[in-house]
């Protein structure tokens, strides 16, 4: 697959890369991207159909991928996943961490707000990051080469959203825990930053507005669009990269503008 720098830059040429959530959204996105600049790419979703299809057409072509069905909620899912990962490739450099979104359920206001809501929306942001970063770290830990570890964030984490507060508080948790993991696994040469996207065209985002309300949002976005997934994954990339060698323990914001705007 033609790069999109050149090779020396980024680096990634068969580096071996776990995305979790990369059959749809901004996981596909990144996939895509990982595949473009040469890496070797593990797929991992709940749906098996979907994950396959991706890691089908990186294959068709000319890339590596592999589909991996797992529940990263679940912790032997998660093991499962990182050795077949290393099973099939050899080996083991990037982990995606880009799970993550809101419940699907009904969001009320603080006032109204159940227990098992908050519990599920904060496992699914940021208790899968932990448990998909130390199954990665571990994996890693006789390796004498150079790891990274990129978050899927996003600009709810920097700004009050009322009705999206357990959302809003685990992609905030998602930046600290960033810096933590940044520095826990320096010494075993594991970077680890977050990219926190504003608004992107994904089904998850389509579930909430329809194609008028995207309009209306799209022209309160500096950059004038809602991004695209693959403009998450390019940057996700970026970080995962040798162009960011010296990156860790920060969180990006890539949203064309939109928290800049919103005051
Ligand atoms: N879309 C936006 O506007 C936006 C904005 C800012 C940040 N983000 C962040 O970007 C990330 C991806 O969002 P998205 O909009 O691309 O979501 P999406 O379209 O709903 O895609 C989610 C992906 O994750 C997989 N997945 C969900 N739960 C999983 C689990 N427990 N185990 C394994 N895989 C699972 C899904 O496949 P299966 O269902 O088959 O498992 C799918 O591949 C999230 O962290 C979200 O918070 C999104």
């Amino acid at each position: 697959m033609r790069s999109q720098a050149p090779p020396s830059a980024l680096g990634l040429e068969a580096k071996v890369v776990v995305i979790t959530g990369g059959s749809q959204g901004v996981g596909h996105g990144c996939a895509l991207e990982f595949a473009r600049a040469g890496a070797r790419v593990a797929v991992v979703a709940r749906g098996p159909e979907r994950a396959a299809a991706v890691a089908e057409s990186i294959r068709a072509r000319g890339g590596s991928a592999l589909a991996i069905q797992a529940d990263v909620t679940r912790e032997d899912d998660v093991a499962r996943a990182v050795d077949e990962t290393l099973a099939h490739f050899g080996g083991l450099d990037i982990l995606v961490n880009n799970v993550g979104g809101r419940s699907g359920e009904p969001e009320g206001k603080l006032l109204d707000a159940g227990p098992d809501h908050w519990r599920r929306t904060l496992e699914l942001n940021l208790c899968t990051v932990l448990a998909c970063s130390q199954a990665f770290a571990r994996a890693r830990l006789e390796r004498q080469t150079d790891g990274a570890i990129v978050n899927v964030g996003s600009v709810a984490g920097f700004k009050a959203s009322p009705g999206l507060a357990p959302y809003g508080a685990a992609k905030a948790g998602l930046v600290q825990l960033t810096k933590t993991l940044a520095l826990e696994l320096a010494p075993h040469r594991i970077r680890v930053n977050t990219v926190a996207p504003g608004m992107v065209d994904t089904d998850s985002l389509r579930a909430y507005l329809d194609e008028a309300a995207l309009a209306e949002r799209a022209k309160q976005i500096p950059a004038g669009r809602i991004a695209r997934p693959e403009d998450i994954g390019k940057v996700v990339v970026l970080l995962a990269s040798d162009l960011a060698a010296w990156v860790t323990g920060q969180t990006l914001i890539a949203d064309g503008g939109e928290l800049l705007a919103s005051g």
